[in-house]
């Protein structure tokens, strides 16, 4: 039973620049008057996140939300209507949710037990790939993604790949592999992310062309004219949200040494539990908003509820993936064992940056409970 005069570890904590940090930045759009339509500190933020990735600032578009841009990217890569969009079950429910936005089929297809994510291998083998107008990876909780493979997937089989990096801010500029290739990267900019503006979402992609493009789509199909030239709707992002970003990027090396401190602790912790397996890139150098673990004993129910007796927060991130919640049972789909077991055991402990170490020590006995 629960023990009522614990608090409770919460499973995540944002926390985004304080009143004061942005006051600057609030004075600066008081003086300029200037509220949106890519204004000045947004500018201005696109510039600092190229910097961030080492790309220059025509690669790198920002738009209000992290769902919007993925949506954007598949219309900006030339995805065809109306068609599939192969993509992951075992992802959070907005993957879908900017597939349909962008007017294709979302097709749930299984992830590759050692990676948690779509393998382009297995799919370039696929007998569908006619009616397949999109492929979109989706990043496990920040694990790296290959992008010159997406790229080459493009290459042979003239399908677009979108990659959804949501929780991916720090992995895409510190891991080789993951940096922009052609196949655009979406990252969440949401205040549950590593790095948030409140609401946000930015894409990258060397192909400066597919940027401009997105900005159209994301400007009503303005751009360079006053009249829409194509289909599009406002995904803008406007001068307030730049203006946390800004702020929050003047903390970044701060912020991030503390990830990357709990993340070293809780791999440290968890590498010695035979009992659990851990996401299989989890500190291997990049950090994300999550830590999450599949126990190989009992149920999820069972584990969630010992830690929740203990007062630790937990959530399951993924649910049981995408292909069983109601607005998308009728989707096509594959067979998605991985997904089911994957789903059937992961949940995400509490983490960030905040975490105190008293709360970390009743996590690792909460944990120790479970193997023991
Ligand atoms: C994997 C994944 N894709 C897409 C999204 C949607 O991003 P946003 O909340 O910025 O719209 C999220 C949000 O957490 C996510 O985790």
């Amino acid at each position: 039973m629960r023990n009522p005069d614990l608090a409770n570890v919460p499973v995540m904590r944002p926390q985004l620049p304080t009143a004061e940090e942005l006051r600057p930045y609030i004075e600066r759009i008081d003086a300029a008057r200037y509220y949106s339509n890519h204004g000045p500190l947004l500018r201005e933020l696109e510039s600092a996140f190229a910097a961030h990735f080492d790309v220059t600032p025509d690669r790198v578009a920002l738009v209000n939300n992290g769902t919007v841009a993925l949506s954007a990217a598949l219309v900006a890569a030339g995805a065809r209507a109306e068609s599939k969009c192969l993509m992951p079950s075992w992802t959070f429910v907005g993957s879908a949710a900017a597939a349909w936005a962008a007017n294709l089929v979302p097709h749930f297809v299984d992830v590759d037990p050692e990676t948690w994510m779509l393998d382009l291998d297995r799919l370039k083998r696929r007998p569908d790939l006619a009616e397949v107008g999109a492929v979109m990876i989706v990043s496990a909780f920040g694990s790296p993604v290959d992008t010159a493979a997406c790229d080459r997937f493009t290459d042979e089989t003239g399908i677009p790949v979108i990659i959804d990096c949501a929780a991916s801010f720090d992995t895409v500029a510190t891991v080789p592999i993951a940096a922009p290739g052609r196949s655009p990267i979406m990252i969440s900019l949401h205040a549950t992310k590593v790095l948030g503006t409140g609401e946000g979402g930015l894409v990258l992609s060397t192909d400066e062309t597919l940027i401009r493009r997105l900005n159209q789509v994301c400007n009503f199909g303005v751009w360079d004219s006053p009249a829409g030239q194509i289909l599009g709707y406002n995904g803008k992002l406007n001068e307030y949200n730049a203006a946390v970003g800004l702020a929050f990027l003047k903390t970044w090396p701060e912020r991030r040494a503390r990830l990357a401190a709990l993340t070293d602790r809780y791999a440290k912790l968890l590498r010695t539990k035979a009992g659990i397996d851990l996401l299989p890139s989890f500190g291997s150098g990049w950090v994300s908003c999550y830590c999450n673990i599949a126990p190989k004993l009992r149920d999820f129910n069972q584990n969630i509820q010992a830690l929740s007796n203990l007062g630790i927060e937990t959530r399951r991130w993924w649910q049981n993936g995408v292909h069983v919640q109601p607005a998308y049972r009728g989707f096509p789909r594959d067979p998605l064992p991985t997904t089911e077991r994957l789903a059937k055991r992961v949940f995400g402990l509490p983490f960030f940056h905040d975490l105190t170490d008293a709360d970390f020590e009743r996590v690792a006995n909460g944990i120790d409970a479970l193997v023991g």
